[in-house]
Formats: C-alpha cells, structure tokens, sequence
C-alpha cells in the first residue's frame, strides 16, 4: 500500500489538513476557517485557541475521512504571526498577532539606528512583518510573562511537547542569522528580547516528537514555513525558480541557491528549506492583502461570495479606468512604508462593481508583476515563466491578467494548494525516506495583451500606489480615525 502522511498547512484566514499518499494523491481534505478580527487599523488578531481547532479540527476530520493509516502528521506554518504563551502548561497569554498587524511600526521605529545592522544580520528589513518587532511589542505592551514565539512553535509543543522552531521559519524572525542559520545573539540583543528562551532550530524534514492529538500515535515530521513549502511544492528547486502563492496575502518567491544572496532592490532574503543536509536561499516580496482583499469586498457587501470573483470580473474587458492598490494592511517589499493604506483610484459613476472587482484582480497582479521586476533586477535575468498556486488562482481573470502584467507565461499549479504538498514532502521523506510525488505540469496561461498595454497599465498602477504612498505621508504622525 502507498503510504500516506497527514499534512496541516496552518494559514492566516484557516487550516488546511490533507492525507497524502506518496504518489501525490490527495486523499482526504478539510478546512477550517479561522476568525481574523481587525478591531481598529492597524490591528490583526487571531484567537489562539480558534487557531489551535482549527489544526485539531481539520487534521481529524481529514484522517477520519481518508481512512488509511499514516506514517505521521507535517505542518506548515504562516511564519510570522507570533504569541505569548505559558511554557508549563502551552496555555495563551495573549492573542496572536498576525504578520499583517502593524502595532509594532513604533517598535521599528525605535530601533531604525540598529536597521541596517539587523537587515545584514537576519536579510530582512526592519518591518512590523516580521516576528521579532511583534515579539518586542507583546513584551512592551501585553506580558512580561511566559516565552514569546511564532504560532510553529506553540502549535508543535501543544502536538509533542517538543520547544522547536524549524530553520525556514526562523529565518523569517529577524533574530537568526540569515548565512549561518542559527539564532544570532545580537539579534536577539539588539530587540532587547536576549532574556528570552529560544526554540531549537530543526531542519525542515526533522522529527520533532510524538502526538496522539488526531487520534493514533503519530511520529510529527517535516516543519516548514508554508511560503516555502510551497515553493518546495511547486519544484522550484533550481537558482532562479519562482513561484507566487495567492493566500490571503500573495507571495512571490524566488530560489538564488545554496548561497544566500543579497537583494539591492528591496526583497527579503530568508532560508528556503534545510533538509537531506542541504540548504537553500530565496528572496522574497509580498502583497499583504490579496484574497483577504477579495474577502474584504465581500465582507462590504461588492462580492456576495469570494468564488463570485470571476462572475463579475468576467462580465467587462477592462476596468473603466479603475486602479486598486492593495495595501490595506501596509506596503512590503520593496519600499516596506507600514503604514500605506488602500486605494481606489479612478473611480467615475461609469463604475460598476464589475470594474471594481477586476480592479482589485488588476492590482494584486500589477503588484506581484513589480515583485517580479525587483525579482528580475536581483538576478540578472528577467523571470521567464511564473508558477503560480493558492485559493485565488481559481480565478481565470487573474491569472490572464497576471501573465499579460509580467508579459510571460504563468504555470497554475494542478493542486491549489502546494503549500501542503510541500510539508508532507519533507515529512514523508523524513519518515519513510520517500519522496512524494509533486504535481505534474499545470495549465500555462500566456499573454493575450501587447508588451504596449502592460507597461501602460503597470505606469498607471505605480501612479495610484505612489499616490497611496504620498497619502500615507501625509498622515504620518496623525491618529487615524
Ligand atoms: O508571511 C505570511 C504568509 O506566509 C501567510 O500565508 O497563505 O496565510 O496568506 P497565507
């Protein structure tokens, strides 16, 4: 019998669970959603026990369903999304703050003097993204008391009791050192956090414990930030690889190799997995609201349902002269500006919410297109064709539009979600010493548009989001209302 694993890929809006067999099969599914409160701007919580069901829940309903035994359980993680919590009894201490809240932009600015000093220690920039500036603000203003970590590693010492963290995950905390990939004592120093406990740093095919939380006693294997799973997932495996994920941010990222590679325009350099000894780089760049953007126009009553996206921006050809910068929960790479707020330019009472609609599918896709430049710029060589995967890349309009934006091809992932592919890869391999089988080829979407309209568009795009950055500095200092 093929043997199967039960994979998590615990994310910002819910959790996924899928047993997996070997030759890539997914044979049972679940998910969960997870409530994500925005009680004023800026803020982005998550209940952590509502997180924690949301793994329980899944993970049992996805193992009842498959009916198979499985070799263990995998689980990736939303990286940067971080709590307080009690290391005796796993109890919460506080909420998690998601990586999209931005309370800790006045920590960032604090530190500005340390930036560059940390940016060359960790490959990130000093950004409320990242874990360690969230971790400094829960110890300034929640708790003194407890441990402070990213959701892996409470979720995991919940599964086994294990206090572990894996390489990937760590190195999107600002507090490891990107090239030697340990935890680096100045970082740590530099946050004021060096009185705190640190989670040992696993490679991302480690066994780190036993659970019997889904039912059986299963080994738990294969821990990884999901970003890079699914880069994992999607065989990005040579220098120069890209794929974007459409979650509830979108995330491009792209492999520079067994080295790690500076970015000069602007992108984060973390780890991209630790595994079989060896180790892999990337660079990466965010839209921080994609699907929550499309979840956002439902939840103001424009989409009676996210799966409506393409009844709607199918309807017209273009958007009426409508532009959206997705930045309703901050600005990242490459001018990582915390505070720049969401817009919608160019609306005229020709505007239907069909336009409206494309133009939030027009925005996601022109941003990810300016990763991909910076992307580019890095490397030397512009990205030639686009792997892409993730809840939104149902979406046909996106994908079309994603493709004539970057002027090449995009590859959709067979399986929407490679991210949990990924994880039970590296736990497979853990366990059994197989691979398991990635997806085959997807559907290639080429470009319909001319290279003309794209840069077109793409100038009219950067217009509205250098507006939305003026706006921003405009009310820098200024309390929103
Ligand atoms: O960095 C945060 C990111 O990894 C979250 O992913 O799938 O929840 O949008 P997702």
């Amino acid at each position: 019998m093929t043997p199967a694993i039960l994979a998590i890929d615990q994310g910002t809006s819910g959790t996924k669970a899928a047993v997996v067999g070997a030759d890539g099969r997914l044979l049972a599914e679940a998910y969960r959603p997870v409530a994500v409160s925005c009680p004023g701007p800026g803020i982005v919580e998550v209940d952590p026990h509502d997180l924690l069901s949301s793994v329980l829940d899944s993970g049992r309903e996805a193992l009842a369903a498959a009916a198979t035994p499985v070799v263990g359980v995998s689980l990736a993680n939303q990286g940067e999304t971080v709590l307080a919590w009690d290391r005796s009894t796993g109890t919460p201490l506080s909420t998690c703050v998601v990586w999209q809240d931005r309370r800790a932009t006045d920590t960032c600015a604090r530190l500005a003097h340390v930036a560059e000093r940390l940016a060359e220690i960790s490959g990130l920039p000093l950004d409320p993204y990242f874990t360690a500036p969230k971790m400094r603000w829960l110890r300034d203003n929640v708790t003194a008391e407890g441990v402070v970590t990213s959701t892996d590693t409470w979720l995991l010492h919940h599964l086994t009791g294990a206090f572990v963290t894996d390489a990937a995950t760590a190195s999107r905390s600002m507090l490891l050192d990107v090239e030697r990939v340990e935890w680096s004592d100045e970082a740590w120093d530099l946050f004021g956090l060096d009185g705190e406990q640190r989670p040992e740093v696993v490679p991302c095919d480690a066994v780190v414990g036993r659970t019997d939380a889904f039912g059986p006693s299963l080994p738990v294997a294969g821990v990884v930030v999901d970003q890079q799973a699914a880069l994992w997932a999607q065989r990005a495996t040579e220098v120069g690889a890209a794929k974007c994920t459409y979650g509830t941010g979108a995330f491009l990222v792209v492999n520079v190799g067994d080295r790690p590679v500076r970015s000069r325009s602007g992108l984060a350099l973390s780890l991209a997995w630790e595994a079989d000894g060896q180790r892999r780089w990337c660079l990466d760049g965010q839209v921080h609201t994609a699907g929550r953007a499309v979840a956002w126009l439902r939840d103001i009553g424009v989409l009676d349902d996210v799966a409506q996206i393409d009844a709607l921006a199918a309807q017209v050809d273009d958007t009426a002269g409508v532009y959206f910068v997705p930045t309703l929960a901050g600005l990242a790479a490459p001018y990582w500006e915390p505070g720049v707020q969401g817009a919608f330019f160019g609306l005229t009472l020709a505007a239907t919410r069909s336009h409206l609609v494309r133009a939030v599918c027009l925005g996601i896709a022109a941003q990810v297109a300016d990763l991909a430049g910076a992307a580019a710029a890095d490397l030397g060589t512009p990205v030639t064709t686009l792997k892409i995967d993730g809840g939104l890349t149902r979406s046909r309009v996106l994908a079309q539009l994603q493709a004539d934006l970057l002027g090449a091809p995009v590859e959709v992932c067979t399986v929407t979600e490679a991210t949990v592919l990924g994880a039970a890869d590296f736990g497979m391999r853990a366990l059994t010493g197989l691979p398991v089988a990635l997806p085959a080829n997807g559907r290639v979407v080429e470009p319909v548009q001319d290279r003309a309209w794209a840069a077109e568009t793409l100038a009219r795009w950067r217009t509205g989001l250098d507006l939305a950055r003026r706006w921003n500095e405009r009310l820098l200092g200024e309390t929103p209302c």
